[in-house]
C-alpha cells in the first residue's frame, strides 16, 4: 500500500464520485461530464507519474483510497461506495500508462448496471482497458440494490414531477387534503440534480403546455426557484424547502372558478378580488398538508406580495416574508409572462429578461433579478437562434462560462429543412460557430417546446 497524502486521496475519490455521477446524469457529451473526465484524468495522470498503482476500494463496507479510509462520505461519494459494492468490486486498481480516455471508457462501463462482478470485469478486459484491475468480492454474491439510473433523468423527472403535481392538485379540487410525500420525493431528487449542476433542469423549465397551464407552470416555478436558490447560495435542505412552495404556489387556484381562471381580457374587480384569494387559499390548503412546514406555508400567503410588500393579501403585508417569496414571485413572473395565455401573448425569453429589469426593486428583489439573468445567460434558455453556419436552433443550456456561446440543439439545417432528430452542438467547444441572430419563432415553423424535452 502506498501512503498517499489526505488531500490527493481525498480529490480522486471526489472526482471519481462526481464522473460517476455525471455520467448517470448526462449524456457523454454533454459539459459537465466532459469537464469532470477532464479534471479526473488530469488527476489521475499526475498521481501515477508519482506511484506505480493506486487503489479505490470497499473494505469492510468503508469507502478507501489506499491508506485512507472515508468514514463521512459525502452524498457522491456514498453513491460511488454503494454502486461498486453493488458490481461486486471490492478494489479498482489504476496503473501508471492509463490513458484519460480508458478512464473514462471504465467508468461508464462502472456505471452499466448489468455489469456485475465477472461481466464487468470481461467488458473491462474486452474494450482493452489494460490499466485498470478490478477485484472483486470474494463471494461475488452481494445483492443487488442498484436503483434505477432513470430516477436521475432530467426527462423522466419532468414528467413524473408534473404527473405528481396534476395527482395532488386534482386531490385538493376533490376537496382533500393529499399527502406531500410524492411531491417531497420528486423535489428531493431535483434539489440534488440542481445542487450538482443548476443549469440541469433549466431547458425542461422552459416546456410550455397550454392546455395543462397551471400544473406546467407550478412544476416550472418550482424548477426555476431552486435553479435561482442555488444560484443565491442557498443550501441543499432550504431547496428542498424552496421547491416544495414552488410547486405549490398556486394551489389555491384550484378554489377560483375556472371562468376566472381563463377569462380572456381583464378581469373586473370583483372577478380580480376572487383571483387575489388564491393565496390565502394557498397557504391554507398547505398548511393542511401533513409534513409540509410553516415556512413553505408562508411562502405560499406571500409570493404575490411584491418585494416592496405593495401586493396581496393586502392584510399579510406587515407579515415577515423571507426570501423563499422573493424567490418565487421572481421565478414566477417569468414563467408567466413567457407563457402564451388566454388574454397575453408571450414575451421571448429576452424581452422577458428586460420586463423582470423594469420591476426590480418595486414588484421584484433586484438581486435575485441579477442573479435569474446571470443563470440564464447571453442568450436565455429556450431563445431560437440563427448559427453563422444559417443553422436554426434552440439555446438548451446556457453558456457554462457566462458567455454567448450556450449548448443549443440544432433544429433546422442550413436550408430552413427541419432536422429529425434535432442535435447538440456545444459552442463552447465549437469555438468555430456562433450566434449571429435571436429568429422570432412565430416567424418560423418551429414549435419549441418539442426541443426542450
Ligand atoms: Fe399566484
Ligand atoms: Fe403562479
Amino acid at each position: 500500500m502506498i501512503k498517499l497524502a489526505q488531500p490527493q486521496a481525498q480529490r480522486l475519490v471526489l472526482l471519481l464520485a462526481g464522473a460517476v455521477r455525471s455520467v448517470l446524469l448526462y449524456p457523454g457529451s454533454h459539459p459537465a461530464v466532459v469537464q469532470q473526465f477532464a479534471h479526473l484524468g488530469s488527476h489521475v495522470t499526475e498521481l501515477l507519474r508519482a506511484y506505480p498503482e493506486v487503489r479505490i476500494g470497499i473494505i469492510d463496507g468503508v469507502l478507501f483510497c489506499e491508506n485512507h479510509l472515508f468514514f463521512t462520505p459525502t452524498a457522491a461519494e456514498e453513491e460511488l461506495a454503494a454502486l461498486l459494492t453493488n458490481r461486486h468490486v471490492e478494489a479498482v486498481a489504476f496503473r501508471a500508462g492509463l490513458t484519460p480516455l480508458e478512464l473514462e471508457r471504465f467508468v461508464e462501463l462502472l456505471t452499466r448496471r448489468e455489469l456485475l462482478g465477472e461481466q464487468l470485469v470481461a467488458e473491462v478486459k474486452r474494450a482493452g482497458i489494460a490499466a485498470i484491475s478490478v477485484e472483486l468480492c470474494g463471494s461475488g454474491a452481494t445483492e443487488d440494490h442498484s436503483q434505477g439510473d432513470d430516477e436521475y433523468d432530467p426527462g423522466t423527472t419532468y414528467r413524473e414531477a408534473l404527473d405528481v403535481v396534476t395527482g395532488l392538485f386534482s386531490e385538493v379540487e376533490k376537496g382533500r387534503i393529499p399527502s406531500s410525500d410524492k411531491l417531497r420525493g420528486v423535489v428531493d431528487r431535483m434539489a440534488t440534480m440542481i445542487m450538482q449542476d443548476r443549469a440541469t433542469l433549466l431547458g425542461l423549465a422552459m416546456i410550455k403546455d397550454y392546455d395543462n397551464y397551471t400544473f406546467c407552470h407550478s412544476v416550472n416555478v418550482g424548477i426555476l426557484s431552486m435553479s435561482l436558490g442555488a444560484a443565491a447560495g442557498l443550501q441543499r435542505d432550504e431547496l428542498g424547502e424552496l421547491g416544495m412552495a414552488g410547486f405549490l404556489h398556486d394551489v389555491g387556484k384550484t378554489r377560483v372558478e375556472i371562468t376566472i381562471l381563463n377569462k380572456p381580457g381583464r378581469l373586473s374587480s370583483d372577478e380580480y378580488e376572487r383571483m387575489k384569494m388564491h393565496s390565502e387559499e394557498g397557504a391554507r390548503i398547505v398548511g393542511e398538508m401533513p409534513g409540509v412546514g410553516e415556512r413553505i406555508a408562508r411562502a405560499v400567503l406571500g409570493h404575490h406580495i411584491r418585494f416592496d410588500r405593495a401586493g396581496y393579501p393586502e392584510s399579510a403585508r406587515a407579515l415577515a416574508f423571507d426570501r423563499f417569496c422573493d424567490i418565487i414571485a421572481v421565478a414566477d413572473c417569468y414563467d408567466a409572462i413567457t407563457t402564451l395565455r388566454v388574454y397575453k401573448s408571450p414575451l421571448n425569453p429576452k424581452d422577458a429578461l428586460l420586463k423582470l429589469r423594469s420591476l426590480a426593486g418595486s414588484h421584484l428583489d433586484s438581486g435575485l433579478v441579477q442573479a435569474f439573468t446571470e443563470m440564464m445567460g447571453r442568450y436565455p434558455v429556450g431563445t431560437l437562434v440563427r448559427l453563422d453556419t444559417n443553422e436554426v436552433a434552440v439555446v438548451f443550456r446556457p453558456d457554462p462560462n457566462g458567455g454567448e456561446r450556450p449548448v443549443v440543439k440544432v433544429v433546422a439545417d442550413p436550408a430552413g429543412r427541419l432536422l429529425d432528430p434535432a442535435h447538440m452542438k456545444n459552442l463552447a467547444r465549437e469555438t468555430g460557430t456562433r450566434i449571429v441572430s435571436v429568429v422570432d419563432p412565430l416567424m418560423t415553423a418551429i414549435d419549441v417546446n418539442r426541443y426542450l424535452g
